[in-house]
């Protein structure tokens, strides 16, 4: 069997699926139907008002390299009274052996000779490696100079992140890439930090990448899987979470778009 990296052989590249598993679902059916070998998964796999157990025993059916996000690192670090209310509903469908698996993960990690795998930045797990957010709340794209500093340090050609849930693709004046290939589970969601603002990618389709190596390059394809979101908005309006709801039936956070 060809390594992860190997020339032709094609890598799928997951992120931020927060428990979506009707989605995880979807994205795995079409890496199935194009032949793709090897998954990497950024993190954040559970958090969310939505099936978080039903997302752990999928993914501990399926060969996936992981690593973990901020919002992993806060199931098992923080207590659950301290918790946020997405990290909690998820945490109380989880199981201790679920919270182990995500003990043992890896904050970022090397796969093959080519691929740095990290889930912000380097050297952040909260941290938006490809984009910013302005005092305004405006989120905007990371000036050039600032994503090359961030990317001092790694030298592997292919550096991926997730974190944003934004699928975008940067080459560095060195000519390595850094590829985000959006989330599979949560299109759209709002945060607080470092100032209040909203993302938006505009639509419910479940985002992942295909990265393949051809000759001297990195080829890369970015996927939108359309599925059926009404069982996952269900869940979320269950757990009283409208904003969830809509994000994930629209791909749009405001319930005024
Ligand atoms: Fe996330």
């Amino acid at each position: 069997m060809r390594g992860i990296g190997s020339d032709g052989a094609p890598i799928a590249v997951i992120a931020d699926v927060h428990g979506n598993s009707d989605a995880l679902r979807a994205v795995l059916a079409d890496i199935d139907a194009q032949g793709i070998g090897p998954i990497l998964n950024l993190g954040d796999h559970f958090s969310g008002p939505l099936a978080a157990a039903e997302t752990a025993a999928l993914m501990a059916a399926r060969e996936m390299i992981c690593i973990r996000g901020n919002h992993d690192r806060w199931l098992v670090e923080q207590a659950p009274e301290d918790m946020g209310p997405s990290d909690r509903v998820a945490y109380e469908q989880l199981q201790p052996s679920h919270l182990d698996w995500l003990r043992g993960l890896p904050a970022t990690r090397r796969v093959g000779e080519a691929i740095f795998v990290c889930h912000g930045t380097p050297t952040s797990d909260t941290t938006y490696w490809l984009d910013r957010v302005a005092p305004t709340g405006e989120v905007q794209f990371r000036p050039r100079d600032e994503i090359e500093q961030a990317a001092e340090g790694s030298d592997a050609p292919v550096l991926l992140c997730g974190h944003t849930h934004r699928p975008r693709l940067v080459r560095l004046r060195d000519g390595r890439i850094i590829l985000n290939p959006g989330s599979v589970g949560l299109p759209a969601y709002d945060d607080d930090h470092p100032v209040f603002h909203v993302m938006e990618t505009g639509t419910p389709a479940a985002s992942y990448a295909v990265l393949c190596k051809r000759g001297g390059g990195w080829d890369v394809s970015f996927r939108a899987v359309p599925y059926d979101t009404a069982r996952m908005a269900e869940m979320a309006d269950a757990a009283g979470r409208a904003d969830w709801a809509q994000a994930v039936a629209t791909g749009w956070f405001s319930p005024d778009r």
